[in-house]
């Protein structure tokens, strides 16, 4: 069963709570938010106190995308806030076995995001430690950009990886996932989907999200 993360950010960013709710009465799967300090990521969006803000509007997932320069300084204060999963990037400064150890601890789901330009064995040694992997298919920064294809070959390898190695490990993709390519990315093994604007744009969420679920082919 494919799951579907909107990303408030491509919303009413004036109207987060109402946007939430909306997300949860369209029978959104998690509300996928993105944190950005404007030194990973040349853009800057909210910190914990808006997640915590959020947290009493919908029991869904929360699943925090930090794209931080040194997220393991920040987790405990986004677990703390309401976050059920948590993922940072490989490319930050913070440690990566031990911030994915950090998260398990907090009670968190742990995840570990890699950008488009990182090759998938980085990633390689710290399967063990993570729940999911969150596959960067923009640059991260913005929504609104095009997926770049090559990196659903990442996609595949690692779903290989998973199989033969039996791992428990799902994978998210991030980044320009629309009506016309999910079934593109479904098929390379994506499990989990981040859509920004192709929900948040659509006049109508639920119809949104369905028709991304009905096209992923699941
Ligand atoms: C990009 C963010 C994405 C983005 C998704 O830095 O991590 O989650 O908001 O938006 P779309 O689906 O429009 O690319
Ligand atoms: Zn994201």
């Amino acid at each position: 069963m494919v799951r579907i993360a909107p990303s408030i950010i491509a919303g009413d960013m004036g109207m987060l709570a109402r946007e939430v709710k909306r997300l949860d009465q369209a029978d959104a799967d998690m509300i996928h938010l993105d944190v950005m300090d404007g030194h990973f990521v040349p853009n800057i969006t909210f910190g914990p106190g808006v997640v915590k803000a959020l947290r009493p509007v919908c029991d869904l997932c929360f699943d925090t995308h930090l794209m931080l320069e040194d997220p393991v300084r920040y987790v405990r204060a986004f677990a703390d806030a309401g976050s059920n999963r948590i993922s940072f990037h490989i490319e930050s400064q913070s440690p990566t076995a031990d911030t994915l150890k950090i998260l398990r601890r907090l009670g968190v789901s742990p995840g570990l995001a890699l950008n488009p330009e990182t090759p998938l064995k980085q990633v390689i040694p710290f399967l063990e430690y993570a729940d999911f992997i969150l596959v960067m298919t923009v640059h991260p920064g913005f929504y609104g950009q095009k997926l770049i294809v090559e990196a659903l070959d990442k996609i595949s390898e690692l779903r290989h990886i998973i199989r033969s190695r039996n791992l428990d490990l799902t994978i998210e993709v991030d980044g320009g996932v629309n009506l016309a390519n999910i079934r593109q990315v479904a098929a390379a093994g994506a499990m989990d989907f981040v859509a920004g604007s192709a929900v948040m744009k659509a006049d109508d969420y639920a119809v949104a999200i369905s028709a991304l679920k009905f096209e992923s082919g699941a």
